[in-house]
């Protein structure tokens, strides 16, 4: 009983903490660099704006550029994306894992947990060596921001961690920008190395997200925020990763997103950096991701599996 009211009470200050962090941003980030032109329809009462948040996310439609769509099925360009789809046996998958890069991860001992899933997602340059106790051994997917893909200190191009997995490159472009503006306008020019890599290795699953699909996830995210503007720069890499991988998968296990009471005010779980801004946001509208991730959840246990495990349990809707 007592140990119960303890994950009640740090589910409260956790939630504090993310509405406080929601109003802060957006006072930091008034600049609108994307351009954002959004203007959120404010419905009167709560039963007019409610609407469940997975299907919210679903309805954002993330997804990956194919071969098809315009203006790649026009261009030389689009002949580099894949034939094949994002996952192979998609009937198959019953389970997921999405490992966030979180500083409380370490010491979690989630790793064997992670190692079950059936797919495993990772982010960026997030390493597994030397890590396998808490992370886990497993990658299918990593989802990559355009930061990665270009800077020389990553070596997207050559480095081992980007080989034999999935890949998922996002990059926002602007808020209205057609995809043609992107190729020429994008924040990292990440289409360079996207091209030496898939030439490289011809037969590698690598993708890049539409950029307007990332933007429409915003949109979601916005409306489950109803009348508090978030900040206008898209969402992280972990929520983007989470709208890509939900439609494929019927039970999603996000850990360490919304942080456990191991939080430790650590950025990575990889590395030594204090930074609480990494867990709470203040560029990306972290803390509003997060409170619309809780709301996702659907572990029946549901504050010992997010706060005491880290484990927050997502079902994609049956239908929508
Ligand atoms: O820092 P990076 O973007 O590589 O981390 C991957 C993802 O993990 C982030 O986009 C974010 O969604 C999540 N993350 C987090 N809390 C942290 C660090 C990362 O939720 N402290």
């Amino acid at each position: 009983e007592l140990c119960h009211n303890k994950t009640q009470q740090f589910r409260q200050r956790i939630v504090q903490t993310f509405e406080k962090a929601m109003m802060e941003s957006v006072n930091e980030s008034q600049a609108n660099h994307y351009n954002v032109d959004y203007k959120p329809v404010f419905g009167d009462s709560f039963e007019e704006q409610y609407y469940p948040s997975t299907c919210l996310v679903m309805e954002a439609g993330v997804r990956v550029l194919r071969r098809k769509d315009e203006p790649f099925n026009k261009l030389p360009f689009g002949r580099l994306f894949p034939r094949q789809k994002l996952f192979r046996n998609v009937k198959d998958i019953k389970t997921c894992a999405i490992v966030s890069s979180a500083g409380s991860l370490a010491g979690s001992k989630l790793g064997r947990f992670i190692d079950t899933h059936d797919i495993v997602m990772r982010f960026n340059h997030a390493p597994t060596q030397g890590h396998e106790v808490d992370v886990g051994s497993k990658t299918t997917i990593r989802v990559v921001n355009s930061q990665v893909v270009t800077k020389p200190e990553f070596d997207f191009t050559h480095a081992p961690i980007f080989r034999n997995v999935t890949i998922a490159a996002w990059d926002p472009g602007k808020y209205n920008g057609t995809l043609e503006d992107w190729l020429t306008s994008a924040d990292y020019d990440l289409f360079t190395n996207y091209e030496i890599y898939r030439r490289r290795y011809p037969k590698s699953r690598a993708f890049l997200i539409d950029p307007h699909s990332v933007w429409r996830l915003w949109q979601s995210l916005q409306m489950f925020a109803g009348n508090r503007p978030i900040s206008r720069n898209p969402p992280s890499s972990g929520f983007i990763g989470l709208a890509l991988l939900l439609p494929h998968c019927p039970q999603v296990d996000f850990v360490e997103y919304v942080p456990s009471t191991r939080l430790n005010g650590r950025c990575h779980y990889y590395s030594k950096e204090m930074n609480s801004a990494c867990t709470f946001g203040s560029w990306h509208p972290l803390a509003a991701e997060k409170l619309m991730a809780l709301d996702m959840n659907m572990a029946e246990d549901d504050d010992m599996s997010v706060f005491q495990f880290g484990i927050l349990r997502i079902r994609r809707p049956d239908k929508l």
